[in-house]
């Protein structure tokens, strides 16, 4: 399918999709949140794709919402659309793992695009901030909920109330990214982790993707419950024998998704 503002390619049973408004580094406007969420929605219908690597520009994964487009709106128009919500809601949904690879700016929108993904790698000159603040407004897909979790209220609040960036190291320490590369090597290495998912059962990928969320959305005791449950439920699974066979006679394991 051909998109506007973003670009899908499908390699070795991963889909590579890059945001591609480069006149406003990626601004999230209406038809680029439509169309990533209806492309994503699609990557998860798709059998031959196992997982996601989602992407900006070298100078821009998104520098947040599009400011030009929200300008003008009312407090009537934003609710009476939900802005943002049922885009960032289906994608949020999608059950196929997505790895944010982010270089350059991750500001506001961008941030909190990257945190509804399941795990961010960052190049070395990425930049995440959440400066809606300084535009008379705050966060308004996670900014002020997901990066708590993800690092904390010093943090979040930190960066919320002055709009400051954190660039990747200081991501990395507070929890925010699983690891930073050096900046031309962003795309092979996140390519290279999203080969690895997909050699495994999907399975299993889809059993690990809903558990460490259920980590966000319930108590502990729950979440535990959640995880054993799903643990038990793996040994109804054909790639759970095929996986302890092959590790018992020293073999590679031949995944079927069975
Ligand atoms: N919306 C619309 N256009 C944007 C944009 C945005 N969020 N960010 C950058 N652009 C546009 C600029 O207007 C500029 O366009 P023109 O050439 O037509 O003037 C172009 O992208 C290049 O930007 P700059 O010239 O500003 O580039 P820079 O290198 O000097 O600065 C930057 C880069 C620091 C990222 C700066 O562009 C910036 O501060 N952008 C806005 C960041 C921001 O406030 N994001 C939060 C948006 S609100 C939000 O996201 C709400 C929410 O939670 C959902």
């Amino acid at each position: 399918m051909a998109y506007e503002t973003i670009i899908v390619e499908i390699e070795d049973e991963i889909a590579l999709i890059r945001l591609n408004r480069p006149e406003a580094l990626n601004a999230l406007n209406s038809t680029l949140i439509t169309e990533l969420s209806e492309a994503l929605t699609e990557a998860d219908r798709n059998d031959k794709i196992r997982c996601i690597v989602l992407t900006g520009s070298e100078k821009a994964f998104a520098a947040g919402a599009d400011i030009k487009e929200m300008s003008q709106k009312s407090f009537v128009d934003v609710y009476d659309e939900d802005l943002f919500g049922p885009q960032i809601d289906a994608i949020g949904r999608i059950r196929k793992p997505i790895i944010a690879a982010v270089s350059g700016y991750a500001l506001g929108g961008g941030c909190e695009l990257a945190m509804v993904c399941d795990f961010i790698i960052a190049a070395e000159n990425a930049k995440f901030g959440q400066p809606e603040i300084n535009l008379g407004v705050i966060a308004g897909i996670g900014g002020t909920q997901r990066l708590t979790r993800f690092v904390g209220k010093a943090k979040a609040m930190d960066m919320n109330l002055t709009g400051r960036f954190m660039e990747a190291t200081e991501a990395e320490r507070a929890g925010l990214v699983s690891r930073v590369v050096p900046t031309p090597k962003l795309i092979p290495e996140a390519m290279a982790a999203a080969r690895k998912i997909a050699e495994k059962s999907q399975l299993t990928v889809k059993a690990v993707k809903e558990s460490v969320n259920r980590a966000y959305e319930t108590t502990l005791r729950e979440g535990l419950l959640f995880e054993r449950r799903s643990f038990h439920a793996m040994f109804a699974t054909e790639d759970q024998k095929e996986g302890m066979a092959a590790f018992l006679e020293k073999r590679e394991a031949q995944f079927r998704d069975r």
